[in-house]
């Protein structure tokens, strides 16, 4: 996803902006560019990485950019910033602007000339139609006329202030003494200022050297929370691992603690409903899927879980129910439109996200944050592992809150999950053991991933971890389908991972395992029992606990293989091809 950043203040705006640009890689992109006012107003923009570019000019005032492109192919005309027609306004853009078609025709028609394809490019012609010599003017009148989610910041060159606003895009402020920033996200400026504050959906700000003021779209002041974050850009950086994504996997026990901790402190979880949606994307909804199986398991109330993309546009059919939304950025388009829709449709509606004052949370009616820090890898790992300890806490309070569970197993319940930190890291004292399975199986084409019951899900997560990393085909299943169909896909050496936790169904997957075997697929079995050994081709043992927690442990397993695997062959790990960490688009 495109990120935006802005200075003003007394630094050398290039370095501010370049290292800003450079702290918000992890969101994907494919250009970039920076725009400086000093004596003019100075742009260089180009596709290709942040590195490339060549900024000979410098000043205090400025305004950044990294595309990911939408409207209009990635290419040097088409990176922002966009500048009007005089050469006097310089804009970057983060979203859609849904009626630039008409904007556009209706500006080309007034005398406006267009270099670039993009949707973007319409915001600073609008803002110099209205200009009339006030700035903080003609972006209140532009910005009225836009549709769409659009996050935004504007300079003018002969004005020495940033204009910015946030509609269904992310955009923070940072406030430091004499200088203020603005950003995507607030590991962008978390070097220079932990003062933030996080604008809203309809808030426009004016930022200049010593002062920051927000507005609604009609001009009205609003008085805004400052936030201090207490998270440093350490946590943003790899402190000496290789990848984000190592480093992120490692740092699961803490995650999974920090979370765990803060949902203590939660008195409010005692919701009314009689059943649940779970409603998400991508490895969020793989969560939600284990918590299905979680919630049902306890509370014996029907849970739902569906991708967002599917679910906004399905017939509503279920009353009195409790929609979960799972999204560890807060920003994912189609999951915040289902949860405005289930809102203004009466479902009491909860949001799991990791990302403070994130988008979703202006459209539920409950939040639970995960406590995992900032995750900086495209691919999700502690904040999955965060959002699985959030559902697995919830279900168990409900189902206390319901009375369905004694007091003696709410206690083991919460002992067993108190233990999931230490149990991941035991597990993490595996890695040079999974490594070498990653080496054996880098060269192949197709892998299967199996689980049952909990660790279907899980089996999934597997094989999407696997192929947005290493790019290896590889499919999830129920361990119980594959003499359906895709067994005609197991030949020699095929890798086949199956998780065996000894639940209930440890005879039958020994059964599915078996059956691949049998058709000398390569085996790879995790589990926590030794006897595994007999069935499999390697056992990577997993510690020994209550089996109703061990999608905790397998995920970590299959977290770490990808890893190992993707980096045999080579790949960006932390920005796989094609892929974004926040997909603020439909
Ligand atoms: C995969 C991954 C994606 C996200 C998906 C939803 O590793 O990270 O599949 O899970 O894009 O993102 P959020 O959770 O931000 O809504």
């Amino acid at each position: 996803m495109c990120g935006i950043v802005g200075y003003i203040g007394f630094r050398s705006a290039k370095d501010v902006i370049l290292r800003s640009l450079k702290r918000l890689e992890y969101r994907g992109y494919d250009s970039a560019g920076v725009a400086i006012v000093n004596d003019g107003l100075n742009v260089e923009k180009k596709k290709g990485y942040i590195d490339s570019l060549k900024v000979d000019f410098d000043g205090t005032l400025g305004i950044g950019h990294t595309r990911w492109a939408t409207h209009g192919v990635p290419d040097d005309k088409n990176a922002h910033p966009f500048l009007d027609c005089g050469g006097n306004i310089a804009i970057v853009h983060n979203g859609i602007i849904e009626n630039y078609i008409s904007l556009k025709e209706e500006l080309v028609k007034k005398g406006h000339k267009f270099i670039s394809d993009t949707d973007s490019e319409v915001v600073a012609h609008l803002i110099e139609e209205y200009y009339r010599g006030d700035f903080k003017d003609a972006f209140f009148r532009a910005i009225s006329r836009l549709k769409g989610s659009f996050a935004i910041a504007a300079v003018h060159r002969s004005e020495r202030k940033i204009m910015a606003v946030k509609h269904e895009s992310p955009l923070v402020i940072g406030l430091g003494d004499h200088e203020n920033f603005l950003a995507s996200d607030i590991p962008a400026f978390l070097e220079y200022t932990k003062r933030v504050i996080v604008l809203k959906d309809g808030e426009i700000c004016e930022l200049t050297d010593d002062f920051v003021h927000v507005y609604d779209f009609e001009g009205n002041p609003v008085s805004k929370e400052v936030q201090h974050i207490k998270w440093s850009i350490e946590d943003a950086e790899k402190s000496g691992y290789e990848h984000f994504m190592l480093k992120e996997i490692f740092e699961q026990p803490r995650a999974v603690d920090d979370t765990l901790h803060a949902l203590f402190s939660r008195n409010d979880l005692n919701l009314d409903f009689d059943r649940i949606t779970i409603v998400a994307c991508g490895t969020s909804y793989h969560a939600g899927l284990v918590g299905k199986y979680v919630i049902e398991e306890l509370l014996r109330v029907p849970v739902e879980v569906y991708y967002a993309s599917e679910y906004r546009y399905r017939p509503r059919v279920v009353d009195n129910a409790l929609t979960i939304l799972i999204t560890q950025s807060g920003e994912t388009a189609d999951t915040i439109a289902a949860a405005r829709r289930d809102k203004s449709s009466g479902n009491i509606t909860l949001a799991i996200t990791n990302v403070v004052g994130s988008s979703i949370t202006n459209y539920v009616d409950k939040v639970l944050y995960t406590n995992a820090g900032p995750e900086i890898g495209v691919a999700a790992t502690k904040t999955f592992t965060a959002q699985l300890v959030t559902l697995y806490y919830f279900a168990i309070e409900s189902a206390r809150h319901r009375g369905i569970i004694s007091s003696t197993t709410y206690e083991n319940l919460m002992s067993s999950l108190r233990k999931v930190p230490h149990n991941i890291e035991n597990m993490l004292v595996m890695a040079t053991q999974i490594m070498k399975e990653a080496e054996k199986i880098r060269k192949s084409k197709n892998m299967f991933f199996i689980g049952r019951g909990l660790n279907y899900p899980i089996a999934l997560e597997g094989a999407l971890k696997m192929k947005e990393i290493s790019y290896i085909h590889a499919e999830g299943y129920p361990a119980g389908e594959l003499k359906h169909g895709p067994l005609a896909l197991i030949e020699n050496n095929v890798p086949v991972v199956a998780l065996i936790p000894p639940d209930r169904t440890y005879e039958k997957i020994l059964s599915n395992v078996k059956e691949v075997s049998a058709r000398d697929a390569y085996v790879i079995g995790i589990s926590s029992k030794d006897e595994v050994s007999r069935y499999v081709d390697t056992l990577i043992k997993v510690p020994e606990g209550d089996p109703f927690f061990s999608p905790f442990v397998n995920v970590v397993v299959l977290q770490l293989l990808a890893y190992y695997t993707a980096k045999f062959l080579g790949r960006e790990i932390d920005k796989p091809r094609n892929l974004a960490k926040s997909v603020t688009v439909e």
